[in-house]
């Protein structure tokens, strides 16, 4: 016959779900109270209000204790309280409520950097201590596996629900590693939005502060959806100088208006060229002509990334350059960029009361911690002076 204490010690063997730590190791379990020979109450504090996780639960701890004979566990359950569903999009929907904020990186136009964007700015966000994940919505051209390293693996499914990869510190998700390649290219409205759905509702993604969400360009079917679909907290337009000339940048930036999605920010990028030999930075398309474009809009430019081979190269070889190279003067405006960034998505938070939308995440924040870039990043001068370069 099992004792409270044989309880106990099954119930170390216990994961709280997405988590590699028993519920015992958490102190999550409060009591346990044997009832009779093969049933017991198992009293839990768990941090997460997501039915899915006290689903899981049920399933893992009345599996395990089954091994000993246990045959009804019953949970008593304290939990927070379910989040509000709010809304700062237009549908009030929340389909991943255990996401904290939802940024959408968006352009009018193809090939200007939204992914490199994406990737570079979510690692600096990891990198500045927050929780953070990556969703590859380009469904036509998913790019986010070859930039994260994480080209042709597997994806693990746990249940019906399939495991995000984890890299550089964030957790990753792309249509890309559900599909094969190619298979996208005659979607077309509903399909579109069953695909943005579920991956936002079928994929396990944990407790996150920020989700950053990687769109495929222009301003379709898939910006509506996701903006149905989430509280978007904010939105991030990606531009190059010349394209502010065409007016490409503004019909994202106009979406954003009539979704109801506060912009967080304009990265001017392809801004200026470094010259690989002297290091030098020079004009080519017109530095800094997203200002006046962030002026119109109300909204602010969180960097002017520079052309750089290094961006390129480490978009290509699956290194990001903020974490790779951390000294370049391209990683060093990411992480401005991401600071100024996190300071918008905490302000729009407390504006929309969503501050207790999350319960407390337990310790499983990002792998990498890197303060001191942080804080060298903060100190890094923009430079303007052509390039010296001789060659
Ligand atoms: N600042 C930069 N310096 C050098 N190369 C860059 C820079 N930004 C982006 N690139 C390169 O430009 C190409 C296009 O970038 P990326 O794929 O990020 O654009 P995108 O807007 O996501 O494109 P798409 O619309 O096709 O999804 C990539 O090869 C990328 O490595
Ligand atoms: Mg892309």
């Amino acid at each position: 016959m099992a004792t409270v204490a044989d309880i106990k010690e099954e119930l170390g063997k216990v994961l709280y779900p997405g988590f590699q730590k028993s519920i015992i190791e958490f102190g999550f379990v409060k009591d346990v109270e044997l009832v009779d020979n093969e049933s017991c109450v198992v009293h839990l504090d768990i941090t997460s209000s997501a039915s899915e996780v006290e689903q899981q639960l049920q399933r893992d701890i009345s599996s395990t204790l089954a091994a000993i004979g246990i045959t009804t566990a019953t949970l008593n359950l304290k939990k927070p309280e379910a989040p509000k569903q709010q809304s700062n999009s237009v549908s009030g929907s929340n389909i991943a409520p255990q996401i904290k904020n939802f940024v959408m990186v968006s352009s009018g136009k193809g090939g200007v950097g939204k992914s490199t964007t994406t990737v570079n700015l979510a690692i600096a966000a990891a990198m500045q201590g927050k929780k953070v994940g990556i969703l590859d919505a380009d469904i036509y051209g998913p790019n986010i596996p070859r930039m994260m390293g994480l080209q042709g693996q597997e994806v693990a499914v746990v249940g019906n629900k399939a495991k995000p990869f984890n890299a550089y510190g964030v957790d990753v998700m792309s249509m890309g590693s559900l599909m094969e390649e190619g298979q996208a290219l005659i979607w077309r409205g509903a399909m579109i939005m069953k695909a943005i759905q579920q991956l936002l509702r079928d994929i396990l993604w944990e407790e996150l502060d920020i989700l950053f969400i990687d769109m495929p360009p222009g301003t379709g079917d898939a910006q509506l959806t996701l903006a149905q679909s989430v509280p978007v907290t904010c939105g991030v337009n990606v531009t190059t100088p010349q394209h502010v000339a065409l007016d490409d940048s503004k019909r994202s930036l106009d979406m954003f208006a009539k979704l109801h999605i506060p912009i967080a920010g304009i990265v001017e990028n392809m801004s200026g060229f470094i010259c690989p030999e002297c290091k030098t930075e020079s004009d080519i398309f017109g530095m800094g002509t997203c200002d006046a474009l962030a002026d119109q809009y109300n909204t602010q430019v969180l960097g002017n990334l520079p052309i750089e081979p290094a961006i390129r190269e480490g978009g290509d070889s699956g290194k990001p350059i903020v974490y790779c190279d951390p000294e370049s003067v391209s990683a060093k405006r990411y992480m401005i960029a991401a600071s100024k960034l996190i300071a918008y998505v905490d302000e729009v938070s407390d504006k929309a009361e969503n501050a207790s939308i999350q319960p407390t995440t337990p310790p499983g924040v990002s792998a990498c911690s890197t303060a001191g870039a942080a804080s060298s990043a903060q100190t890094e001068q923009k430079s303007h002076s052509g390039c010296g370069c001789g060659n």
